[in-house]
């Protein structure tokens, strides 16, 4: 399959198979509004085939960082409605990450009293804050009814992102925040319904999903997961309890009809990848992890030996926001500079030269 051919995920109509992958980037103030910086960043973006947001917080506890977007006031949903209607006239498709950081935060991020997380274990490091490094808290185990008001702000949340024009939902399941932290047993030790085995551990998202496919449209909804990805503590060591977990995980939410899985993992064309893409009834995304920055061969192989349907990019479309024109001309690109990931401001964000501009 052709990296620049059209796809259809659901109800989300992509003109190419490059996707922009999900990157936080800090740059939304203390309240969390977008603002005309984000506007220029993502419409500059637009012709990838589907934009998909830095994670973003349905309610307070949930905030992971500072300048962190979220999507639970009117305020918030306003200012990501002048992104969408930007991206659109652009001629994009834009599809907002959900995100509950779970234990990755702090009060100092969150202004709020306690920080939730599926047990009272804490991350052993710390948090980068507004005051400095700070040692992640112990965080408060969440109860059942907590469980349903937290699915709630949740369900809130898509419902929002809905109202502020975006394409679609990502649901953010990877990488150590709170839903990924249910599925991990080093992070999640509870004794309910809601731990202990591979399907107790694969509940909570199962319901979430089921919750948030329902309220917006499955069509709309997509799920990002990271299986065997060991950071911020929430580790998942074993082979066979992680094939356990993720095949009870899409056994639960393969035939729901969403509009795709996204996958992080070192080897995508490996078995556990595929299992999973068997279990599913929508398109495959993937993305190859941190270790090495995506490059165009590794994206044109994936798409030629048909191991996923889309790409997932992340530092190359920081760096280059015309990524779709450079790599079907395989032009030369530019480099990123982590230096400027996080922060604010739009430096090494807005300033990367496009080729006309170059
Ligand atoms: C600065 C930065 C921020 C990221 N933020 C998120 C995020 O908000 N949500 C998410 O699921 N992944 C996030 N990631 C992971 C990326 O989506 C992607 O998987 C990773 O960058 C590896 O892909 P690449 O080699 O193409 O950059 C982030 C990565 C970077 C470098």
């Amino acid at each position: 399959m052709d990296l620049f051919s059209p796809l259809s995920l659901g109800d989300l109509r992509l003109a190419n198979r490059l996707t922009m992958a999900p990157l936080t980037r800090m740059r939304s103030g203390d309240d969390g509004i977008p603002g005309d910086l984000l506007v220029e960043y993502y419409t500059q973006r637009a012709s990838l085939g589907m934009i998909v947001t830095e994670g973003t917080y349905p309610l307070q506890e949930s905030k992971a960082f500072p300048g962190q977007p979220g999507i639970e006031t009117e305020e918030q949903v306003a200012g990501w409605k002048v992104v969408t209607d930007s991206v659109h006239a652009a001629g994009g498709v834009i599809v907002l990450q959900l995100m509950h950081g779970g234990r990755v935060s702090h009060p100092f991020i969150t202004g709020t009293e306690r920080i939730v997380a599926p047990s009272a274990v804490a991350i052993d490091g710390q948090a980068h804050t507004a005051q400095g490094k700070v040692a992640y808290p112990v965080p408060h185990a969440l109860t059942l009814d907590e469980l349903a008001s937290t699915k709630d702000a949740l369900v809130a949340g898509a419902r929002n992102a809905i109202r502020a024009g975006f394409d679609g939902v990502e649901i953010h399941g990877a990488n150590g925040y709170l839903l990924h932290e249910f599925l991990s047993p080093g992070a999640n030790v509870r004794d309910d319904s809601y731990g202990g085995s591979p399907e107790n551990r694969a509940r909570y998202v199962i319901e979430v999903t089921q919750a948030i496919s329902e309220a917006i449209g499955a069509g709309r909804t997509g799920i990002r997961l990271s299986p065997e990805h060991n950071i911020q503590d929430a580790c998942e060591k074993d082979a066979d309890d992680v094939r356990a977990t993720y095949a009870a995980l899409l056994d639960g939410i393969g035939g729901l009809g969403l509009a795709y899985l996204s996958v992080l993992h070192a080897e995508p064309a490996g078995e556990l990848v595929q299992d999973l893409r068997a279990r599913f009834d929508g398109g495959l995304i993937v993305n190859s992890g941190f270790s090495a920055v995506t490059t165009r061969a590794e994206a044109v192989a994936v798409l030629e030996n048909a191991h996923a349907d889309a790409v997932a990019v992340g530092r190359m479309v920081i760096a280059n926001p015309d990524l779709a024109e450079r790599w079907a001309q395989e032009a030369p690109e530019n480099t990123p500079d982590a230096t400027t990931f996080y922060g604010a401001g739009p430096q090494g964000y807005t300033d990367y030269p496009t080729l006309v501009g170059a």
